[in-house]
C-alpha cells in the first residue's frame, strides 16, 4: 500500500510515494514560472501550476504501481490567492503569491483606520500584504470586472490546494482545510470558521470561498479523465508548513521544526490551547481531526532563504546550482565582514517591515563570490536565530528539513548561531512526507500518529562547535544591518 503525495510549493511541484514504512519510493518533480509583473509584485499562472502537477505525478507513476496506490495528499504554498471560472475551471487572472508585497498601502490604510488590533485578535496573523485578504482587496478596488464575477458567484476564490482540488475533480470539490484558511486573514482562530466580520471588512463574499474539510479523511475522488487516469480519494490536505510539522511527527505540544524552502518556516505545536506572541510570532491552526479537535501552532515566518539562493544562481548567477553553495562558501572560513540581508520581498518575523529590502554591506576590494554566498548561507542562520529567540527557549534539539536542510555547511551554521542541537531526518521532504502521513491516515494506511511517529530516523546530529563569543559578534553585525535594510522602499 503506498499514498501519493503532491507538494504544489512556490517555484515547483513534487510529487512522492510513500510506502507503509514511511518511505519515499518514487519522486518527480517540475518546476514552473514566476512572474514578476512589476517591482515587487510576484504571480503564478494557475494553469502553469496544475500542469507541473501533472507532469510531476507522471514522472512518480512510471516508476511504481499504480495499483498499490490508495489516497492523495495535497500540500501546498499558502496565502497565494487563486480565481477559477467554477464550470470552466480556467482562471481570470495570474495568482497574487504570498511573496507579492503590491498591497503594503493597503495594509498601511487598515491600519491607519484602526483595524490592526481586532483582525489580530480573531486571526492571530497582522496587516501585512503576506496574508491572502489584503490580495483580495486590491482585485476588488482594481480589477473590478473580475471581482464582479466573484461577487455573481461565477468565479471560486482559493488558495493552492483548493484549486488544484478543483482541477483534480473536474470542478466537484471546492474545498479547504483549517491550516491554509487560517492564512487569508478572513478566518476566526478561536472559533474555527470563517468569519463573517472579517468577509465584511475585507468585502469578500462568504460563498466565493472554499468549505472547510478536515485535514484528514476522505473527501472526494479524483476524476481519472483529467488526473492522469487515477481514481483515488483525496484524503489529506495540508498548507506546506503545517504538513512539514506532521511529517516531523511535531505531534505534542512543544514540538518544534524548522524548514528551510523558499523561505523559512519555524512551526511550534502548542496543542489545543492558541497561545499569541507579542514578539512577531503568528497563531496559526495547525491541523483539525474528523473528530472535530484543532490543534494550533505559534509560526515564525521568514520570506527569504531558499529564494536568496535561487537569486545568486539566477539574478547574480555566481553559482550554478542551490547544491555548491556549500563548497562554494567552504572555501572561506567566514565571510569576511560582508552581511546579506535577504530582504527581497520585505522582512516577515520577527522584523515585519514590508518597505525593507535586500542589501548587502561589508563589501571590500578583497570581497569575493564566496564570501557573498557564505553571507547567504549565514543570513539563513542569523534569520532562524532572531526568530527562535521570540520563542519560549528551549535547549531540545531542533529538527530541520525542505532541500537546504541537505546543506551540511548550513546545518552546522545553524548549529553554531543557536547553541543548539540541529537534527537533520533521513527524509528532508518532509512536506510531501506530511501530506501522505495525512492521506495515509485518513484512507486507514496507518492507523494512529504513534504508528507515524515509529517512522522517523535520524540522518545527523549537528553539535554546535563554533566559539560562542564569535557567533554571537556575526550575529550582532547582522543585527546592524538589519536596521539599514529596513523602510527602504
Ligand atoms: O507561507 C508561504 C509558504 O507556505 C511557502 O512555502 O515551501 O514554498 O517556501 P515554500
Amino acid at each position: 500500500m503506498s499514498i501519493l503525495a503532491i507538494d504544489a510549493g512556490t517555484t515547483g511541484v513534487t510529487a512522492l510515494v510513500v510506502d507503509e514504512a514511511g518511505s519515499v519510493v518514487a519522486k518527480g518533480y517540475q518546476e514552473f514560472a514566476q512572474h514578476f509583473p512589476q517591482a515587487g509584485w510576484v504571480e503564478h499562472a494557475p494553469e502553469e501550476i496544475w500542469q507541473a502537477t501533472l507532469e510531476a505525478v507522471r514522472a512518480v507513476l512510471g516508476r511504481v504501481d499504480a495499483s498499490q496506490l490508495r489516497g492523495v495528499g495535497i500540500t501546498n504554498q499558502r496565502e497565494t490567492v487563486v480565481l477559477w471560472d467554477r464550470e470552466t475551471l480556467g482562471s481570470p487572472r495570474r495568482a497574487i503569491v504570498w511573496q507579492d508585497r503590491r498591497t503594503a498601502a493597503i495594509c498601511d490604510r487598515l491600519r491607519a483606520d484602526g483595524h490592526e488590533a481586532r483582525v489580530a485578535e480573531l486571526t492571530g496573523l497582522r496587516l501585512d500584504p503576506y496574508f491572502s485578504g489584503t490580495k483580495l482587496v486590491w482585485l476588488k478596488e482594481n480589477e473590478p470586472h473580475t471581482w464582479a464575477l466573484v461577487e455573481s458567484g461565477r468565479y471560486a476564490v482559493g488558495t493552492v490546494d483548493s484549486y488544484l482540488i478543483a482541477r483534480m475533480t473536474r470542478g466537484t470539490w471546492h474545498v479547504t482545510d483549517v491550516s491554509n484558511a487560517s492564512r487569508t486573514l478572513l478566518f476566526d482562530l478561536a472559533a474555527g470558521s470563517w468569519s463573517d466580520e472579517l468577509c465584511g471588512l475585507f468585502g469578500v463574499p462568504r460563498d466565493a470561498l472554499p468549505d472547510l474539510v478536515p485535514n484528514w479523511g476522505e473527501v472526494g475522488s479524483t476524476e481519472p479523465s483529467v488526473f492522469c487516469d487515477l481514481s483515488l480519494p483525496i484524503a489529506g490536505i495540508a498548507g506546506d508548513q503545517q504538513s512539514a510539522l506532521f511529517g516531523q511527527t511535531c505531534f505534542d505540544p512543544g514540538d518544534a521544526k524548522c524548514t528551510y524552502g523558499t523561505g523559512s518556516f519555524i512551526l511550534t505545536n502548542t496543542g489545543t490551547s492558541l497561545e499569541r506572541s507579542d514578539a512577531g510570532l503568528l497563531s496559526t491552526a495547525a491541523w483539525r481531526s474528523p473528530s472535530g479537535e484543532l490543534t494550533y501552532a505559534l509560526e515564525g515566518a521568514i520570506f527569504v532563504t531558499g529564494a536568496a539562493v535561487q537569486w545568486l544562481r539566477d539574478g547574480l548567477q555566481i553559482v550554478g546550482s542551490a547544491a555548491e553553495t556549500a563548497a562554494v562558501a567552504a572555501t572561506v572560513p567566514d565571510s569576511d565582514g560582508v552581511v546579506f540581508v535577504p530582504a527581497l520581498t520585505g522582512l516577515g518575523a520577527p522584523h515585519w517591515d514590508p518597505h525593507a529590502r535586500g542589501t548587502i554591506l561589508g563589501i571590500t576590494r578583497g570581497t569575493t563570490r564566496a564570501h557573498v554566498v557564505r553571507a547567504t548561507l549565514e543570513a539563513i542562520a542569523f534569520e532562524v536565530r532572531d526568530v527562535l529567540e521570540t520563542m519560549p527557549s528551549d535547549s531540545t534539539p531542533l529538527r530541520v528539513d525542505g532541500g537546504a536542510a541537505a546543506n551540511d555547511l548550513l546545518c552546522q551554521i545553524q548549529a553554531d548561531q543557536l547553541g543548539r542541537v540541529v537534527q537533520r531526518p533521513r527524509i528532508v521532504e518532509t512536506t510531501g512526507l506530511g501530506a501522505a502521513f495525512l492521506a495515509g491516515l485518513g484512507v486507514g494506511v496507518w492507523d494512529s500518529t504513534d504508528d507515524l511517529r515509529e517512522t522517523w530516523q535520524l540522518d545527523r546530529s549537528f553539535d554546535p562547535a563554533a566559539d560562542r563569543t564569535a557567533a554571537d559578534a556575526a550575529h550582532a553585525l547582522w543585527l546592524k544591518a538589519v536596521e539599514r535594510a529596513k523602510s527602504w522602499a
